[in-house]
């Protein structure tokens, strides 16, 4: 297994910046309120810091794992560590692991085509900050605009191709030069900002009952649903269940310490979405914005809270400028599933690839886009196009994906291997890493398996 002709990342900090880089995003700061605010606030805060450190830190090992042993992308991965176990169907063989890569390069171009849809809205109110449109404006006039925007005929959807592009430019320059550079100066100004906006949002008149909203557990809204939808939202948070950490694991060099970079990741990011929380929820009380208010949750409670702040204008500006980063170091990691696959599979040129990748997902994701306009046709049942993405992904593809990822790792691979990789051949020490291999070969699969199942046959 040499690493001569694939890249690896610069530095431990860049490994850790990059998986940062795809976990922080729209996920912490746009879909976590808007989960947590439908599915009962604080009941939902707490089954969700369960499965982020119960599955989600031992998934992202595992995808690590997968990754740096088999320097490959998530296709060939599979192929490359599962050997034999090839089944034929009418004299065509094929064997049964690749298929899960497949299933996550497939998930993460399915992502990609909704999450730019959201993308684009943040350049859109990048723009709209840059123009002042939010100073003085009462909460009626901010939710207008958000209604406005996301029901323009062609203005989403500029902005949306247009975040697509930067995304395939930045993947086209590769993995070191590009997604490393990118994610280290900028994801700690974005914390630094985020504990602004905390203080500012705890300050408003009313602001304790959204605490309260958030930390206060009333149980008996855990449901079966809740469940599911902290499991979706976990992977979609810290980026597993598809190969993207696989991947990225792919570029980590053998000396570095995955474990505690896949910690301080998933610390980081629940970090992030907490802070989210508490700058969201405290706010959206005190203006009367409804916690279920689903897509328009954050792109009304924000700009409000800009509006009443001193220095609100370049606050606003700032904080729509890191966003749109901390997103596109998101787009970067999902089109480099796809990339890193197309290029290593069928041999396409980085170029090549990252084009027909973007191409390939505008072409969905303006339907997303579109299914936003009230009355659109783009829905299918209740649903528009947009959440149907958003649902199939996070609650269906990603658990089944992270379910056999485990299911490799802890059964199909060998012990010896999952440690060696783990331990970095010995030279770090095993206590804690044995807990996390038994997590990934038990309690992880059976987790998932029996949230997804039960939740399925409850329909
Ligand atoms: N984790 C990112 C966020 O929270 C979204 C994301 C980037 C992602 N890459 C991914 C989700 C890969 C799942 C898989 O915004």
């Amino acid at each position: 297994m040499s690493d001569k002709k694939r890249e690896t990342f610069g530095s431990k900090l860049g490994l850790v910046m990059a998986t940062a880089g795809s976990a922080l995003g729209l996920g912490n700061i746009y879909r976590f309120p808007c989960e947590a605010g439908a599915n009962g606030g604080a009941a939902f805060l707490i089954v969700y810091l369960v499965m982020a450190l119960l599955v989600g830190m031992p998934l992202m090992l595992a995808e690590f794992t997968i990754g740096r042993r088999s320097r490959s992308n998530a296709v060939g991965s599979f192929r490359k560590l599962s050997g034999e176990g090839k089944i034929s169907i009418f004299n065509f063989q094929f064997s049964i692991w690749p298929l899960v890569g497949y299933l996550g390069v497939l998930c993460a171009f399915l992502i990609l085509a909704f999450y730019t849809t959201v993308a684009g809205w943040t350049l859109g109110y990048l723009g709209k900050s840059a123009a002042d449109h939010f100073s003085g404006q009462d909460l009626a006039s901010i939710q207008q605009q958000f209604g406005d925007f996301t029901s323009h005929p062609w203005l989403p959807i500029v902005c949306q191709l247009a975040f697509l592009v930067l995304t395939a430019v930045v993947v086209m320059r590769g993995v070191k030069d590009g997604i490393e550079r990118c994610s280290k100066i900028l994801m700690p100004m974005l914390l630094v900002i985020m504990v602004v906006l905390c203080i500012k949002s705890l300050t408003l008149s009313g602001a304790g009952e959204g605490l309260r909203f958030f930390f206060k557990p009333d149980f008996s809204k855990i449901t079966g649903r809740v469940i599911l939808s902290a499991l979706g939202q976990s992977f979609f948070s810290l980026s597993i269940g598809i190969g993207a950490l696989i991947t990225y694991g792919s570029y980590i060099s053998r000396k570095d310490n995955m474990v505690s970079s896949a910690v301080g990741v998933a610390l980081a990011d629940t970090l992030v979405a907490v802070l989210a929380g508490v700058i969201i929820f405290p706010a959206a009380f005190s203006f009367g914005i409804k916690p279920e208010a689903g897509a328009a949750l954050a792109f009304t409670t924000l700009p409000m809270v800009f509006q009443q702040m001193t220095g609100g204008y370049f606050f606003c500006l700032i904080f729509f400028l890191l966003l749109v980063i901390a997103t596109l170091t998101s787009t970067i990691s999902l089109l480099e599933v796809i990339v890193a696959a197309l290029t290593e599979e069928l041999r396409l040129s980085r170029t090549k690839a990252a084009r027909v990748g973007a191409a390939a997902t505008a072409v969905v994701g303006v339907l997303a886009t579109m299914s936003f306009r009230p009355g659109s046709p783009l829905h299918i049942g209740a649903s528009t196009v947009f959440d149907l993405l958003d649902h199939a992904t996070a609650l269906y593809m990603m658990p089944i994906g992270g379910l056999l990822i485990v299911l490799f790792v802890g059964w199909k691979m060998k012990r010896a291997d999952v440690m060696a990789e783990l331990t970095n051949d010995g030279a770090l020490h095993a206590g804690i890493r044995k807990s996390i291999y038994f997590i990934i070969r038990y309690i992880a699969p059976v987790a998932i398996a029996v949230i997804f199942v039960s939740q399925m046959l409850m329909r």
